[in-house]
């Protein structure tokens, strides 16, 4: 059986390389936890005052306005993990202790410039995000970041999600996360019959985060699995693919299956790993290597979860293939932007078959 990489022939095999893990091989103690050496707080610390005289846009910031010149060695590593190993990194230890939250903000996102462009998140503009419980629900109208329910697996915009942690909630809120890898090898080995189903993807809704003469639903399929340059892709938001039948596009029988045994993979706590996030831990993503939920969560009068978070255009990343940015901001997709000649397969209109 062959999986097609834009009219190339990619055999359907086992990822055997550091992408590939399970809960188990990051140990019992978290072993996935990095410490901020002190030479990195340092010169975080000494950036910060350049970075708040500069007064940028958080879309202007590159690495030049926030010098980190004794880090090289560890944003590196962290890269690396980001990249080519797991797919993310919890580092803790930011230094936010003494700062207010603009200044945190700002120190982080200075930090966070040394692994790609900030991002626009939304089309009412945001490129740096709080994460909070505001008492908006989840539906067709909202995404999850205002409210405080259980988010299930998905992958967020372009190529890397990050949360830096100012106050956690008395309760719940943990961040799971899992692999593509683990993902593709468990249903390649159980249930290889449905890769064809998942390789051509599904319509996702875009949850009002369009123009207003746009179609409600993206107009190609987004595959779950896909190749780009030799490396598998994971894309995929479940929810955004149901709400689609509401629209009038039809998931078959056949779908419905793919996808929930999709979801009993993601629910296999071997594969995951789960976080408490702390304040001061800094969590970077990867949306093509790894998934990512959150357990629902409820805070108290007086603690109250909050995060930062900020979507990361990465050049220079190993992956980029198409996902939530193509389907709610187009305009601002690298992977549009640089490889429209990669729509017309395996995400044309012929191929689509939309249904209305
Ligand atoms: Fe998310």
């Amino acid at each position: 059986m062959l999986l097609a990489e834009n009219g190339k022939i990619v055999p359907r095999q086992p990822i055997k390389d550091t992408s590939f893990w399970g809960r188990d091989d990051f140990g019992p103690k978290n072993d996935w936890k990095v410490a901020l050496p002190p030479n990195v707080i340092v010169d975080i610390e000494a950036a910060l005052p350049g970075l708040k005289k500069a007064s940028l846009h958080p879309k202007d910031i590159r690495p030049e306005h926030f010098p980190l010149p004794n880090s090289a060695v560890f944003l590196e590593e962290v890269n690396k993990s980001i990249e080519i190993g797991p797919g993310f990194a919890l580092l803790t230890g930011f230094p936010i202790k003494n700062l207010g939250t603009a200044d945190a903000s700002l120190a982080y996102q200075g930090f966070m410039s040394h692994f790609g462009r900030i991002a626009i998140q939304n089309r009412i503009g945001e490129y740096v995000v709080e994460v909070s419980d505001k008492g908006r629900g989840l539906g067709p109208q909202a995404r999850g970041h205002y409210g405080n329910a259980e988010l299930n697996f998905h992958a967020d915009g372009a190529n890397a999600v990050s949360l830096l942690c100012l106050e956690t909630a008395p309760e719940g809120g943990q961040s799971l996360l899992i692999g593509a890898a683990a993902v593709y090898n468990t249903i390649l080995t159980e249930r290889p019959d449905i890769l064809p189903i998942l390789e051509r993807g599904f319509h996702h809704h875009r949850r009002d985060e369009r123009e207003e003469n746009d179609p409600k639903v993206t107009p190609w399929r987004t595959p779950v699995f896909a190749y780009y340059d030799d490396r598998l892709h994971l894309i995929y938001t479940r929810i955004s693919i149901d709400y689609c039948e509401a629209e009038g596009i039809e998931i078959t029988p056949e779908e419905k299956d793919a996808l929930d045994f999709l979801d009993s993979v993601l629910a296999r706590p071997h594969l995951q790993v789960s976080m408490d996030l702390a304040p001061g831990d800094l969590q970077i993503v990867n949306n093509f290597l790894c998934l990512h939920a959150r357990t629902s969560y409820r805070d108290s009068e007086t603690q109250k979860r909050r995060l930062i978070r900020l979507w990361l255009d990465n050049e220079k990343s190993l992956r980029n293939g198409p996902g939530k940015m193509d389907w709610y901001m187009p305009e601002h997709s690298r992977f549009l932007r640089e490889r429209k000649a990669l729509l017309e397969f395996p995400l044309n209109s012929k191929q689509s078959e939309r249904k209305n």
